[in-house]
Formats: C-alpha cells, structure tokens, sequence
C-alpha cells in the first residue's frame, strides 16, 4: 500500500517543513483543494501547490473539492500537480478527465460516500486512480463511515477482473483503528491528515499507520 498524507492537517505557517518531516513515509502528498461551494470550507489553489513543488520529490495528489474544475485544471497542471481528481458529482467528467490527460497529468476520479459505485464504473477504463471518500468532504478530522469498504471490495473486484490498472484510494477518517480494514478491502492508497499532522510526531504516526495497515505490527488480519 501507499500512504499519502493530507496537508490540510498540516501548519500552513510552515508547509514545506511539516511535508518533509513526513517525508521518508511518505508515497504520495494530498493536497485537498476546497473553494466554499462545493463543500463549505475554503481551502488553497495553485499558487501553494506552485511553491510547495520545488521543495518535495513527492507525488502532488490534487484533489478538487471545487465547483468549476475545468476553470483550474491547467493552473494546476502549470503548478506541477501530478495526479488530478475530480468528483463524479458534478456531472459527465469525460471532459475532465480529456483535458486531465491532455496536460499530462494523472486522472482521478471520486465519489462521496453516498455515491453508488454505479455512478463511477462506466470510467474506471479511462482512470488512473479511483478515490473512495470515506467522510463527506470538506473538513479533516471527521470519523470514517464504514459502508464505504462495501464499496472498495466491490471495486476492488471489478477492477482485477477487468485487469485494469487503476489504484484505489481511500480519504476521510483514516487511522490506525481503519487503515488495516480499508487495506483488507482492496484500497492501494490510504490519505491521512489528522492521523499524521495532529500527533506529537508526525513521522512516527505515519510509520505506525503503515505497519498497523500491511499488518507488520503483528496484529491478526480478518483473513488469516
Ligand atoms: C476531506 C479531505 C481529506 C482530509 C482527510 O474533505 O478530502 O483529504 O484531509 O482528513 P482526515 O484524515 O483527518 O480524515
Ligand atoms: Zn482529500
């Protein structure tokens, strides 16, 4: 599995500091991207992402919470996102997820957690990487909803049935009491932000989440 820790939990005052203390744990960098309409709260856009990318090798996972995506992708592109995901909610996303690729960026795709699998299925062969929201976006630090893992199996089925090679992330409520069941599920990626950026340490927080979800810490797996 690959973690990638949430910014928004992170110090703003001291944002390139906070992303390399995580760092050596680090596989990916989520940068949640919200603009007070499509959730309620306001968050960054790409002027941070444009000065946080000369200071990480990391992987910048973008992931829009925003009304007018299509308005944003080549600004965010220009800034050096790496990966782009954009919410099923709004509509067809096949022109996103054209102009996604036409920027040479990483296309992704999410759902709420109200949002039937259904409603991404038809995309999974155009996709890179499928986000399962496992809070209603908007806010760090909320507890996970569990249903959502149906959901991930479900995916996580069709997805090796098929062959394809799209990863399966998982965002919201992601911890050391969920990162191992969200793992079982099928998800390739867990995003972290409260789990990591709100403890004492960190790069220790990150550390244990990552062995409490391949299960290195010794803990028995539902499977075995
Ligand atoms: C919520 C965001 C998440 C958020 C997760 O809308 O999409 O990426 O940072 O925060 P935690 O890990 O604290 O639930
Ligand atoms: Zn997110």
């Amino acid at each position: 599995m690959k973690l990638a820790p949430s910014i928004l939990s992170a110090d703003f005052s001291q944002l390139a500091a906070e992303v390399e203390r995580v760092t050596p744990e680090a596989d990916l960098l989520h940068v949640d991207v919200m603009d007070g309409h499509f959730v309620p709260n306001l968050t960054i856009g790409p002027p941070v992402v444009k000065s946080l990318r000369p200071r990480t090798d990391l992987y910048l996972d973008c992931h829009l919470m925003v009304d007018n995506p299509g308005e944003l992708l080549d600004d965010f592109a220009a800034a050096g996102a790496d990966g782009i995901t954009v919410h099923v909610e709004l509509g067809d996303p096949r022109p996103l997820i054209a102009r996604i690729r036409e920027l040479g960026v990483r296309v992704g795709l999410t759902h709420n957690p109200d949002t039937p699998l259904d409603a991404v299925e038809p995309y999974l062969e155009e996709i890179d990487t499928l986000l399962f929201m496992s809070v209603f976006p908007g806010f760090g630090g909320q507890a996970f909803i569990p249903s959502v893992l149906e959901k991930v199996a479900e995916a996580r089925r069709l997805v090796d049935e098929r062959g394809l090679p799209v990863e399966l992330e998982i965002d919201g409520g992601i911890g050391p009491a969920t990162a191992r069941q969200a793992v079982e599920a099928g998800a390739d990626i867990l995003v972290a932000g409260s789990a990591i950026f709100h403890a004492d340490d960190p790069l220790a927080a990150a550390r244990h989440l990552r062995a409490v979800a391949t299960g290195a810490d010794g803990a028995a797996t539902a499977s075995a």
